[in-house]
Parts: C-alpha cells; sequence; structure tokens
C-alpha cells in the first residue's frame, strides 16, 4: 500500500507520531473532516424532518450515507439503523430481544465489555441463561465447542467477527448456519472486523451486526446496527422519542415503519456523512489491500515483539495488525509510557476484555500495538527498535 501519512492531518502536523492505537480508535483522513464540515457548513439542518431546502439537502446527503455505509457491510440502506457506535447496538439487541420463550444466550469469554456486560446485566436479572464458552490457550473458541451449546432453548448466539485482543476471528458463515439450523438468531460485534476485513451481512446470513466509525476512519459518535426487516419487527427499541411514530395520540400511537422506529430523537447527520467519506475512502483502498497490508505489518510486529523476548497473546496471524503482548517483568502501563516518552502509542491495559485477557494468562494486562492504513514499514521498524532498547531494562 502506498504511504498514506499526508491525508491524515494529525500525522502531518506530528510527523514523529507512530499510532499503534487504532483497535481502540482510528485516525481520521481530509476527506472525512471535509464531509464533516460540509454538513455544517453547507446546509447544517435537521433530515427528514424540515421541509425547507435546507432540510431537503440535509435528508438527501443524509439518506446517500446510509446507502453508502450499508453498501460497504454488503447491505440495504433499509436494514441499517444509525447508533452512537457498536456498543449502542449490542445493547439494543441484547436488551431488545423476546426471551419469554427462548432464554439461553451463548457467546465466549474472549468478548469485549460491550458484550458481555449487556449479557451479564440480563442474567443478573433473571431475564436470560447465558452460557459462555471457554476459549482454548490462544484464545480461539473452535466450533467443536460451539455446536453442542446452541440448541433449542438458545434465542441468540452474540460473537466478535475480529477479537480485539488476539486479532483473530470467529467463523461468522458457519456460525450463522449453526444458529439458524436451532431457530436462533446470530448477532455479529463488527467493531474490529469492519474496518479490516471484507464484511458481508448478506452473504454469511448475519442477523444482527454492529460496527463503529471511530475504528474505521470515521467520526466518533456515530456507528450501526445492520438488521434484516424480519428481525427488525422483533427488536424493542431502546429509545422512544421524536421521529419514531408515524402519528401520536394521548390514546394511541402508531410507530414509523422499519429503521426508522429506532433512530429516536435529532440525528449526528454530520457523522453520516463523515461515516459514508471513511466508507468511500477504505474502498478505495480495497478491503483486500487493507487486509493484506495489516498481515503483512501484524507479521513484522511478531519478529520484533519476539526478537526482545515479548510474549505474544494469541496465534497471531488474523488479518488485523494487532498483537497483544507483554514482555517479562515489564508493568504494562510502564512499557505503555516508555514508548508514549519515545513517541510510540499502544494501548496498555485490559482493553475492555478483562475476562478474554485472564483466559489467555495475561491478568495482570498486557501491551496492545494495533496498526492501520496510514502505518508504514518505518513506523514498525521504529516500534520494534524502541522495544528492542527497553526490554533489557527488565531483564
Ligand atoms: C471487539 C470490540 N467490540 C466492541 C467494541 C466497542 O466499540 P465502541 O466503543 O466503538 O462502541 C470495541 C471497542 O474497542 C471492540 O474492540
Amino acid at each position: 500500500m502506498k504511504d498514506l501519512r499526508a491525508d491524515f492531518p494529525l500525522l502531518t502536523r506530528h510527523p514523529e507520531i507512530v499510532y499503534l492505537d487504532s483497535a481502540c480508535t482510528s485516525l481520521k483522513p481530509q476527506a472525512v473532516l471535509e464531509a464533516e464540515r460540509a454538513y455544517y457548513a453547507e446546509f447544517g439542518a435537521c433530515a427528514a424532518r424540515s421541509s425547507h431546502s435546507l432540510g431537503r439537502q440535509a435528508g438527501e446527503h443524509a439518506e446517500k450515507a446510509r446507502e453508502q455505509v450499508s453498501r460497504f457491510v454488503g447491505a440495504h440502506s433499509h436494514e441499517l439503523i444509525w447508533t452512537r457506535n457498536a456498543t449502542e447496538g449490542l445493547n439494543l439487541v441484547a436488551c431488545g430481544l423476546d426471551y419469554s420463550k427462548r432464554r439461553q444466550v451463548v457467546t465466549t469469554e474472549m468478548e469485549h465489555h460491550s458484550v458481555l456486560l449487556p449479557l451479564l446485566r440480563l442474567r443478573e436479572e433473571g431475564r436470560i441463561e447465558l452460557e459462555i464458552l471457554p476459549a482454548d490457550s490462544e484464545g480461539q473458541v473452535p466450533l467443536a465447542r460451539w455446536q453442542p451449546a446452541i440448541g433449542r432453548s438458545t434465542a441468540l448466539v452474540v460473537t466478535h467477527s475480529l477479537s480485539n485482543v488476539t486479532g483473530t476471528g470467529q467463523p461468522v458463515r458457519e456460525l450463522a448456519k449453526l444458529a439458524h439450523d436451532a431457530g436462533a438468531l446470530l448477532c455479529v460485534d463488527g467493531a474490529q472486523g469492519v474496518p479490516h476485513q471484507r464484511t458481508d451481512f448478506g452473504r454469511d446470513k448475519i442477523d444482527f451486526l454492529c460496527f463503529s466509525a471511530h475504528k474505521m476512519l470515521g467520526p466518533n459518535g456515530i456507528g450501526a446496527l445492520v438488521v434484516s426487516p424480519s428481525q427488525q419487527s422483533r427488536l424493542r427499541p431502546l429509545l422512544a422519542g421524536g421521529g419514531t411514530a408515524r402519528s401520536v395520540s394521548l390514546q394511541k400511537v402508531e410507530q414509523a415503519d422499519g429503521i426508522l422506529r429506532f433512530e429516536a430523537g435529532i440525528q449526528h447527520y454530520a457523522g453520516m456523512l463523515g461515516f459514508a467519506a471513511a466508507c468511500a475512502y477504505l474502498q478505495r483502498l480495497g478491503m483486500d489491500e487493507v487486509e493484506r497490508q495489516g498481515r503483512e505489518l501484524g507479521a513484522r510486529l511478531d519478529e520484533g515483539i519476539l526478537s526482545a523476548g515479548g510474549r505474544i497473546y494469541g496465534p497471531g496471524s488474523g488479518p488485523s495488525g494487532l498483537r497483544t503482548f507483554n514482555l517479562p517483568k515489564a508493568k504494562p502501563h510502564d512499557l505503555g509510557l516508555l514508548l508514549d516518552q519515545r513517541h510510540i502509542a499502544v494501548r496498555s491495559g485490559y482493553f475492555c476484555a478483562q475476562p478474554a485477557l485472564n483466559a489467555l494468562g495475561a491478568g495482570g494486562g498486557a501491551v496492545r500495538a494495533s496498526t492501520y492504513v496510514y502505518n508504514t514499514d518505518g513506523d514498525i521498524s521504529r516500534f520494534c527498535d524502541e522495544l528492542s532498547r527497553l526490554a533489557p531494562l527488565y531483564s
């Protein structure tokens, strides 16, 4: 992939920075900043409600954005509900389904807290039975562990397409089949998968797909939940308010149709336009190329971490250039701070996936280096050099 740093204002302003925290949040290209600015500067009005020309323009741009983002994940625009982020979509699905006939939800210990916490709360409230599948020593949950767990009492299967701890994924298509054969639904946490590999909601027969713009070059505060129309009617919205009803009297409310039922209140229109610009940017690069670069940078991270004497958690080799590791005797936050003093930004701690780190034997936390499209070979060399200079401090 060609060097894209010039497209990213933060990197041109701070050429010394090596940003390796993209699994947390990505940097934004100029095209995304410009799309957000254009909304406020050029039409800035409420979409779909105000019939004046500024409102109509806002509406047209918002609907084009919906088309662009849904196309990016192989879905139709009438299937995409705007959310604040992946977390909101995951909560909407977990809390919005009816568990009166089937009570079981199946997930894994490798999930992000945004999957686990809503489910643990439902379990605490006695609303669901929760089956949490254990991972193997590399953080993988093979299909053979899923098969016996999914059955006639399963309402929902929830898992990630790529993990934010190991960078490797679950076999989404096979899980959809397993779930559907048992009459259950599949919810995919695509927060890491959608930014790093081709995602096809329709082909893979996913029932619910949640993701965030900010991890894929887009703005903060906007995400999407993709749901097929047949499942939309089974989902209870989290919020009700402006825009979610067709007619309201004090005696009777007629709900709006389809996705509109879920989008309560004035929406983040600038975010939608920025999100669409991010998808367009990634599409121009090509998602196969994005994945290829992620794998390549990931393999280079492996070399550097291992030659510094580090321990990598997970099998490596995932589609994103993400590696979670520790240097023996080094406290993760100390190492993170030392790297930061050298202008290298990594994440340290539990990455909102504490059970996953416990399962991998990293109960004291770990360090995570995660790449994205703006990272270069030179960035990885800088990271590896600094790590090998720091390693002797801990020997
Ligand atoms: C795998 C995974 N799921 C869910 C989330 C939650 O995403 P957000 O904070 O954008 O809602 C994250 C964020 O790090 C993640 O990595």
